[in-house]
């Protein structure tokens, strides 16, 4: 930049300018009817919005953003909304993870370019947590997240219908002949009839709860229900305290510590969290230099109850959990297993935000003592088949199959899944262990939520709920099973998971964490040496570069070149 002086704030290399470029900076900006007075050196807000048609789970953050923009200008701010990539989880193909590390890279730049000096991440459907929380590390400005909320509770028939929990269980009866078409039908309309993102603890409530543990954002924003007064509430006092974030200079890196990072995955653990949760912080750790590795996981999570009965898991749904006390009721349980001195984005410690936190109904929100599962968390599991580990979630799976050995029935990818599946010649039985392949980042590619494959209609029709399913793919956080996923290095790259074959025997053992396929290492050798690498998707583009670039589920699957903070500093004049 031309100036030699270093400017106030950050907006103040654009906007504090007396110059030809001062001019142009605020001239257009002038458009809209903003006054001379707003471009004084008040704290610019950059609010960061994921609203789009197409993802509907934040159709309501235009809302959203006019109760954070009275707040920004209530504390003397001067806030300005832009888009970014929104990655809508139910529509978007092969999947929206493929998107994930493009988005952010979005937030990123558009952060950086811009006279930004704060930052206010407008968050819901799965992926767009992670895609801001990621771009926004990179640049380490004084960052406040929100969530856009869950919706309220599914009701069908008289009961409760939890988002995507109620499709795997409805379409495995259908497919069993024990649900008519017409009844699926009707709970199309009935599972998801408010604004907001889903009611079950899937991966959108996982991360709204990861932002809330990890300080990020003001107390109570994972529970309250997109569509309750309170969550515009907490949109508005979110847009006051950025703009004292600013003054205060409390940037990203200052709240996401090693220890933030550490009450994260306790609190995964005591909600029943999804096991996405795992790479997108393992991702997010990256942007902002904290180091975290996959064993992390095992060592903070696994020893911890679930204390949350809440769908996929139990039977609650997020409306309940804001009723009964919502995440600071919860971490309040949590008082000797979690740094109490972490920091967040009110100035106070998580503690402080949640040791007087009412709880309201203890059936929802168990104790440490009386939990709802006693082992929660998210095994990491190694062995020949996984060298650089795998995961599964063993409070959704059936307990007296997180040991077993069993025939593997392979399925090449998930085309060959879907053709195979359904046939009754397929030589399959509960006892086998399906596997898949080529669902990895690089195979799918972008790492679909394929894991939880369904079962052979003839397994199905014997009452059957629940099989080993082992892959290199993700499973959606509303589902369950015994699913051991991010096998890594995936097929796609070579892993050995590319080497199985049907009748090959798989071993599991999740309380010795081993993973083991029963083939000698003469014979995977020769196996290694047959296997062809694949093509990337596409010869050019967006998915040219990520698959050469994307690292393994173990490293959180971002970009090689994308990992770490960059920085906010000020770029060169653009005239
Ligand atoms: Fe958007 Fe579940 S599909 S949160
Ligand atoms: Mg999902």
């Amino acid at each position: 930049m031309s100036d030699t002086k270093k400017p106030l704030r950050r907006s103040q290399a654009w906007f504090g300018r007396q110059d030809r470029d001062g001019f142009i900076y605020r001239s257009w900006m002038k458009n809209r009817g903003i006054p001379h007075d707003q471009f004084d050196g008040r704290p610019v807000i950059g609010i960061c919005n994921t609203y789009s048609e197409l993802t509907p789970c934040n159709s309501h953050f235009r809302q959203l953003a006019e109760q954070v923009k009275i707040g920004v200008w209530e504390a003397g701010g001067f806030p300005l909304e832009f888009p970014v990539m929104s990655l809508g989880e139910t529509m978007l193909r092969p999947t929206a993870m493929l998107f994930r590390n493009l988005a952010s890279m979005d937030v990123e730049e558009s952060i950086r370019g811009n006279p930004i000096d704060g930052v206010v991440l407008l968050m819901g459907c799965d992926k767009t947590t992670p895609s801001l929380m990621m771009g926004a590390a990179s640049c380490d400005l004084p960052t406040i997240g929100i969530s856009g909320g869950p919706m309220l509770n599914g009701k069908y028939r008289g009961g409760e219908l939890g988002s995507g929990t109620g499709v795997w269980q409805m379409s495995e009866e259908v497919r069993a002949g024990r649900m008519a078409q017409e009844e699926f039908f009707e709970a199309e309309s009935c599972m998801h009839r408010s604004h907001g993102h889903c009611m079950t603890m899937g991966t959108a409530s996982t991360m709204a709860s990861m932002v809330e543990a990890l300080g990020m954002s003001l107390p109570g924003n994972a529970a309250i229900p997109a569509v309750d007064a309170r969550r515009n509430v907490l949109a508005r006092e979110s847009g006051r305290r950025i703009v004292k974030m600013v003054e205060e200079d409390l940037v990203m890196s200052k709240i996401l510590t090693r220890k933030a990072f550490e009450n994260a995955i306790r609190v995964n653990a005591a909600i029943g969290g999804s096991t996405n949760a795992v790479i997108h912080l393992l991702a997010i750790a990256g942007r902002i230099d904290v180091p975290l590795a996959l064993e992390d996981w095992d060592r903070l999570g696994h020893e911890l109850p679930c204390l949350l009965d809440l769908q996929p898991s139990g039977k609650h749904l997020m409306e309940d959990f804001y009723y009964a006390g919502g995440l600071p009721a919860l971490i309040r349980e949590l008082e000797g297993l979690i740094h109490q001195d972490a920091l967040t984005v009110n100035g106070k410690t998580l503690w402080d935000n949640c040791r007087n936190a009412p709880k309201w109904n203890s059936e929802v929100i168990r104790t440490v003592e009386e939990p709802f599962k006693a082992h929660a968390g998210i095994a990491v599991l190694r062995g020949n088949l996984c060298p650089d580990g795998a995961v599964i979630k063993p409070s959704a799976a059936t307990p007296a199959l997180l040991k077993h050995t069993g025939r593997a029935v392979v399925f090449e990818n998930s085309e060959h899944m879907h053709q195979r599946l359904d046939d009754e010649s397929l030589d399959v039985d509960e006892n086998c262990v399906l596997v898949l392949k080529n669902c990895g980042p690089k195979g799918y590619p972008g790492m679909a939520e394929a894991g939880n494959m369904p079962l052979p209609p003839k397994v199905l029709r014997k009452g059957i709920t629940d099989m080993v399913r082992i892959s290199d793919a993700r499973m959606s956080g509303t589902a369950y099973g015994t699913v051991v996923l991010h096998v890594a290095p995936e097929a796609a790259a070579g892993g050995t998971l590319a080497l199985v074959r049907d009748g090959d025997i798989v071993e599991l053992d999740v309380e010795a964490r081993r993973l083991h396929l029963h083939v000698s290492d003469e014979e995977l050798a020769q196996r290694r040496a047959a296997w062809q690498p694949p093509k990337p998707p596409m010869e050019g583009g967006w998915q040219r570069l990520y698959f050469e670039r994307v690292q393994q589920a173990n490293l959180g699957a971002d970009l090689d070149f994308l990992v770490g903070k960059r920085g906010a500093g000020i770029p060169k004049d653009n005239h």
